[in-house]
């Protein structure tokens, strides 16, 4: 069910009020992880911590920032491999999920854990050797910009960058049968947020995406699509699957995800970046 500001009808091209957003993640703080248990959660773990991993530092000393982490499930698996990580987000619910389960996995002390906006980060330049922002927070934002230009900033110089917004052509494409009008303002860059993957938000063509980043000091070194929203969504929700089919998606996807040619057409975009 969409909420009251996630109308995928919507046509205003204005970001959501603060909060509302922090209501909204508020609310689905207690039923978000259920999402991790299915299909769907899995593949979408499966090709984030690909990613992820291919920037970690091998420096365990090293500071990683989760940001819009919401409830860990980036934070707490990098603390479990003994990093030490700086959690933020906007929604105290989620926050205080994340704070329960790093407890019970006596992680505490291994993440900081901060109420912030990641428009306004409360952070030194420079000051993080990885910067995470996962599962679409950048888009979510009440200023996208803002936030990129944050999230740039407290990377340090030769530090790391990985981020996934919402796509502007997976919004075009499902949009453009029911309702062209919209669909074209989307394609031609004349309206900027919509519903997307994880909510609504902000959505990005691979192009703006590593435009946003390079004039903030960030260099690309790659963009890749997410492709599981184009599986039906019986397949996405299900809490029982084969291994062979998962093993048969997840090389698909990550195939699809590294395939060039179709990047912009991914309902997520990952970014890799470094900071120069
Ligand atoms: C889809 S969840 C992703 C959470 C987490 N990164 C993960 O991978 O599971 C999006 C998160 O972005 C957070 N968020 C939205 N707008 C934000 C903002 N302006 N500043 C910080 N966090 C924000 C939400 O509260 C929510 O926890």
């Amino acid at each position: 069910m969409l909420c009251a500001r996630c109308k995928w009808d919507m046509p205003e091209d204005t970001p959501g009020e603060i909060e509302d957003i922090q209501k909204e993640w508020d609310e689905r703080s207690t039923s978000y992880d259920a999402y991790f248990n299915t299909f769907g959660g899995k593949l979408d773990e499966y090709l984030r911590w690909k990613l992820i991993k291919e920037s970690l530092p091998e420096d365990k000393t090293a500071r990683i920032l989760d940001a819009g982490g919401g409830t860990g499930m980036v934070a707490l698996p990098l603390a479990g491999m003994g990093y030490a990580v700086t959690l933020f987000d906007l929604s105290p619910g989620q926050l205080r999920v994340a704070e329960e389960k790093l407890r019970k996995h006596e992680l505490s002390e291994a993440v900081e854990i901060i109420e912030a906006d990641i428009a306004e980060l409360p952070f030194p330049d420079e000051f993080f050797d990885l910067v995470l922002a996962v599962r679409g927070p950048i888009s979510l934002a009440t200023e996208p910009s803002k936030a990129v230009v944050e999230l740039s900033r407290v990377t340090k110089r030769g530090g790391r960058i990985c981020v996934d917004v919402s796509s502007r052509y997976w919004a075009v494409i499902r949009k453009y049968g029911r309702d062209p009008e919209t669909a074209l303002k989307l394609i031609r860059s004349e309206l900027d947020h919509v519903h997307g993957a994880h909510g609504f938000g902000r959505v990005f063509s691979p192009e703006e995406l590593e435009e946003t980043f390079g004039r903030n000091g960030i260099k690309v070194t790659g963009i890749y699509g997410d492709f599981a929203y184009y599986l039906p969504e019986e397949m996405r929700k299900a809490t029982k699957w084969e291994e062979r089919s998962y093993n048969q998606v997840t090389e698909i996807l990550e195939r699809l995800s590294r395939e060039s040619s179709v990047t912009g057409m991914g309902n997520d975009l990952i970014l890799v970046g470094e900071k120069y």
